[in-house]
């Protein structure tokens, strides 16, 4: 292997060199075509991940799980109910605990110092599984997707519409690092945050791509080759979503909409959508959508940062 990431956490897309980017990704393909040709291998035979979860998942869970079995580790879930973290006992002495245990952990739960606290605790690496505020194992494995359909990442244009979440503040820093161009079109007062929308024009001046934010999707769409959509309302967001659905309902990704992209645009979504809210059944299920590739892609991607990391 090219780049030495043992031991490094994955939290940010930010916090990893270009190099490592591609290192991941090279390391994806491989795992993907053994899996595909049945070759046998277990690098990480008897290491055990544990995995924290205080929100819901069927991708992220289930790929990560499949993914360690198929390295020759074992997966373990927890629930937040499961610990005692947040009930009788701290981020610092959970960190410890299980480092004793565990070969790696693997977290998704609400507040992102949270788990930039478990990671500066833990003494073994510490995965994002989704925060509020991020979701890079799923903007890397959408990396790693556009690149298998286009060959190429550095020169495309992205739009992303919708919510400028944690899919969009993880875009707009995997965008960034890869020299893609990236538009996020949000209704007002429902943007990025300022301060990645910063670290992402920072790190695109390096690439010489572009970022912008922009309250009209028709604007962003235009020219696309990758249009990419989230939930209006995330999770933990559930009471204001009637209130969203109201807010965004200009920001569906509908026939009107993606006649602005390029006529060969790849439409994708992080999954679970919402059909009839943010894309329609025409879009998601047209041969332009790359959804199912994504998701499958989770598994090889995260097999990889498993490998490499752990
Ligand atoms: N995209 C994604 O993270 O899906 P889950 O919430 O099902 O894990
Ligand atoms: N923005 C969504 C992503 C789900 C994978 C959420 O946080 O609920």
């Amino acid at each position: 292997m090219a780049v030495n990431m043992k031991g490094k956490d994955l939290i940010s897309i930010a916090d990893l060199s270009l190099e490592e980017i591609y290192e991941i990704f090279d390391v994806a393909k491989s795992l993907k075509r053994k899996l595909y040709t049945g070759e046998e291998h277990h690098y990480l035979k008897g290491k055990t991940l544990g995995m924290i979860f205080s929100k819901p998942s069927t991708r992220t869970r289930i790929s990560f799980e499949t993914g360690i079995y198929q390295l020759g580790g074992y997966g373990m879930y927890f629930n937040q109910n499961d610990l005692q973290l947040g009930k009788s006992e701290n981020i610092h002495d959970t960190a410890k605990v299980l480092s004793r245990y565990l070969d790696g952990i693997m977290i998704r739960t609400f507040s992102h110092q949270d788990v930039i606290d478990l990671a500066k605790y833990a003494t073994i690496p510490v995965i994002n599984g989704l925060t509020d505020l991020l979701h890079p194992c799923q903007v890397l494995s959408d990396l790693f997707t556009i690149l298998e359909k286009r060959n190429k990442l550095q020169g495309l244009k992205l739009a992303y519409i919708g919510d400028g979440n944690n899919v969009a503040h993880s875009l707009l820093h995997g965008c960034s690092k890869v020299g893609m161009d990236i538009v996020v079109a949000s209704p007002k007062g429902y943007e990025p945050k300022k301060e990645i929308v910063d670290n992402a024009i920072e790190i695109a001046k390096y690439m010489g791509s572009k970022v912008e934010i922009i309250n009209d999707p028709f604007e962003a769409v235009k020219n696309a080759d990758v249009v990419y959509t989230d939930v209006w309302a995330s999770m933990g967001q559930e009471k204001e979503a009637e209130e969203r659905r109201k807010v965004f309902k200009n920001y569906q990704v509908n026939l009107e909409l993606i006649k602005h992209a390029k006529d060969d645009y790849l439409f994708m979504h992080c999954l679970p959508a919402h059909r009839g809210e943010e894309v329609i059944d025409e879009i998601i299920d047209s041969p332009n959508s790359i959804v199912f590739d994504e998701a499958e892609n989770r598994l090889h991607v995260q097999k990889a940062i498993m490998v490499l990391i752990m």
